[in-house]
């Protein structure tokens, strides 16, 4: 191999791991802008629940916010059937199934806030996505102060926390961008 070739090679490699790195830059510096914008979300859960999807690797902000969005929505879905679960648990008394119950419905809108404000950064229309999103990360908590009235609030606090602060990392890359 002649010693062009090999320059070839390095310089393709050093432009290859550059790219590598402000491609992954992205995620992390959009979650530093969350976490310092929400001190409640925690920076590795940002990071980690953005870069499980593949996509994220090469978003932009806008990109990100879907697919912060889009986790929501997964996560609210299958936290539905966690609760569906619990309501068939002969372990669990009524009054606790009829908060259940309650907290079904805040995680059906949930679902339909979080795919909404997907359609709402789709069309650059960044107030509505706020709005829906600001909602998609309140319900939770909703869910979780009513459990914790009644001192069950452990059947659903991870989820509770994981759903808020997907909504969270959404709502805020959205604020950024309007
Ligand atoms: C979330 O992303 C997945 C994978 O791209 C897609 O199939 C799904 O429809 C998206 N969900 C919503 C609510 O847009
Ligand atoms: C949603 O939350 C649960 C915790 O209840 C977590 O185990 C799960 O990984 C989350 N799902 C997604 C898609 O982030």
């Amino acid at each position: 191999m002649d010693t062009t070739k090999v320059l070839l090679i390095l310089i393709s490699l050093a432009i290859l791991l550059q790219s590598l790195e402000l491609v992954d830059a992205s995620v992390e510096d959009e979650c530093k802008i969350v976490t310092a914008a929400d001190p409640n979300v925690d920076y590795k859960f940002c990071v980690t629940s953005l870069q499980a999807d593949p996509r994220s690797g090469s978003a932009d902000a806008k990109e990100l916010a879907i697919i912060a969005a889009n986790l929501t929505v997964a996560n609210a879905t299958s936290t539905l059937s966690k609760i569906e679960k619990l309501l068939g648990d002969s372990k669990i008394d009524s009054a606790t199934k009829g908060l259940l119950n309650q907290c079904s419905s805040f995680y059906k809108d949930v679902v339909t806030a979080a795919s909404s404000a997907i359609k709402a950064i789709s069309s650059g229309s960044m107030g509505d996505a706020k709005k829906q999103l600001t909602e998609a990360s309140d319900n939770p908590q909703d869910c979780d102060d009513l459990l914790f009235e009644a001192g069950k609030n452990y059947l659903l606090k991870k989820e509770d926390n994981d759903c808020t602060n997907l909504a969270s990392i959404a709502q805020n890359i959205v604020a950024k961008l309007q």
